[in-house]
């Protein structure tokens, strides 16, 4: 078989899931292509972190943007059959939970392509998340399924996947986070900003269930109110929120786009800007599943503003807490925090920055990368 391999990415936490992939791939000479669906397109959403990664090439880009969950999905399974047909991929990878990872499953298992889901087997058991549909399908539809903590395992065992095609081979994103954060260290993205590390607090907010609702994205900024008159808060703002803080008002109601010194809202970060901010936080506010990830392995406490998580580990031995969206919790955390009684975590089992590796060797064993494809 000497087809290449497929990654397939398209939003901001593909990429950082994807470049350790591709780093091995190429440093071993097995032929891969890369294609961006184009589901994030803003520089800093995207190029920046091909940039950051040292990911040296795009080999097809779809160019899809932004639509409906509906219209961006076919869209991708439009663009993705045909290209399929003639680069006919030996296996394809999806990673996490984002439309681009659904609509190529979609498209690969219809096309009797063998399919590996990278990070798989998370549950919030929330529908109303449009990532929770999302990882479902993209489950039932993969024939490897590459997990990075247990109860991903139970998870998918529940849902009646055979044990046989599950591989808990560790945290793709850790392996990225490894590889980086000596550069990141060294960047002090924090004195860009007037900051000193641990003295500042940094938020980040996408989610549509706290960022499309008024109520509830007011309901967090009451709780910010209270913690930016204790430390910064320098929150690098995602599009869907920055047009939905404009939408609200917010600028005007919270007065954070004049900028106190107090709320310091910024564009979305590059890859290792942002990992040198985040590692040298006091601690982190945030509803993205990434990053309650890389604040575990940093050992940095983490806020969640959701009611739940897909990541339990992150609580059960990380520095996770959740919080919801009620200002009172969040404001009780972050007190415990300045008392010095906040939450201390440990580093999960396989999140050691060797989980591309292990992958690799499990796609190789399973003979979708030919021993005659590596020269
Ligand atoms: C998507 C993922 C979410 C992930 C997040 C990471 C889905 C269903 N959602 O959410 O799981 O956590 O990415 O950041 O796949 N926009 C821009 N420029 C861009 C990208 C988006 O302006 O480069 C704006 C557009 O107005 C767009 C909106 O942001 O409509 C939302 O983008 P979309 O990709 O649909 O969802 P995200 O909220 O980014
Ligand atoms: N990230 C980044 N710049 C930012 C915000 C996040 O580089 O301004 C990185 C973060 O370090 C993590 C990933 O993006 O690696 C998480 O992506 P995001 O929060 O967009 O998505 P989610 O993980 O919620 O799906």
């Amino acid at each position: 078989m000497n087809n290449p391999i497929a990654l397939v990415v398209g939003a901001r936490p593909n990429f950082m899931k994807a470049a350790p992939i591709a780093y091995l791939l190429k440093k071993e000479n097995i032929p891969f292509v890369l294609i961006h669906t184009g589901q994030h397109y803003d520089r800093n959403m995207s190029d920046a972190f091909f940039k950051d990664l040292k990911i040296n090439k795009i080999d097809y880009s779809l160019g899809v943007g932004s639509g409906t969950h509906s219209e961006q999905t076919g869209k991708i399974m439009m663009k993705l059959e045909p290209l399929f047909n003639k680069i006919y991929p030996s296996v394809v990878l999806v990673f996490g939970d984002v439309n681009s990872t659904v609509a190529t499953a979609l498209v690969t298992s219809k096309m009797l392509i063998p399919l590996a889901h990278i990070e798989s087997g998370l549950r919030s058991f929330d529908r109303t998340m449009p990532e929770e549909i999302n990882r479902i399908v993209t489950d039932a539809l993969s024939d490897l399924l590459f997990i990075h903590s247990e109860d991903a395992k139970e998870n998918l065992t529940r849902e009646g996947i055979n044990k046989k095609k599950i591989y808990f081979v560790g945290n793709i994103m850790i392996d990225s986070l490894i590889l980086n954060l000596k550069k990141a260290e060294k960047i002090r993205a924090y004195e860009k900003f007037g900051l000193s590390p641990k003295k500042y607090c940094l938020l980040t907010l996408h989610r549509p269930s706290n960022v499309d609702n008024e109520k509830s994205l007011t309901n967090i900024f009451y709780a910010l109110e209270y913690i930016k008159e204790k430390i910064p808060v320098i929150f690098p703002v995602h599009p869907r929120t920055k047009k939905m803080l404009s939408e609200f008002y917010f600028e005007k109601k919270f007065k954070w786009i004049e900028g106190d010194g107090k709320y310091i809202p910024i564009s979305p970060l590059g890859y290792l800007n942002f990992l040198s901010l985040e590692s040298n936080a006091k601690c982190v506010i945030t509803d993205s599943g990434g990053i309650q990830e890389e604040t575990t392995y940093l050992h940095i406490p983490c806020f969640t503003i959701r009611e739940n998580t897909e990541r339990p580990i992150t609580l059960k031995i990380g520095t996770n807490i959740l919080c919801g969206n009620s200002p009172d919790k969040i404001i009780r955390e972050f007190d415990k925090l300045l008392e010095g009684t906040g939450k201390k975590g440990k580093i999960p089992p396989l999140w050691d920055g060797k989980t591309a590796s292990r992958i690799i060797s499990i796609l190789k064993k399973g003979r979708y990368i030919s021993e005659k494809s590596i020269s």
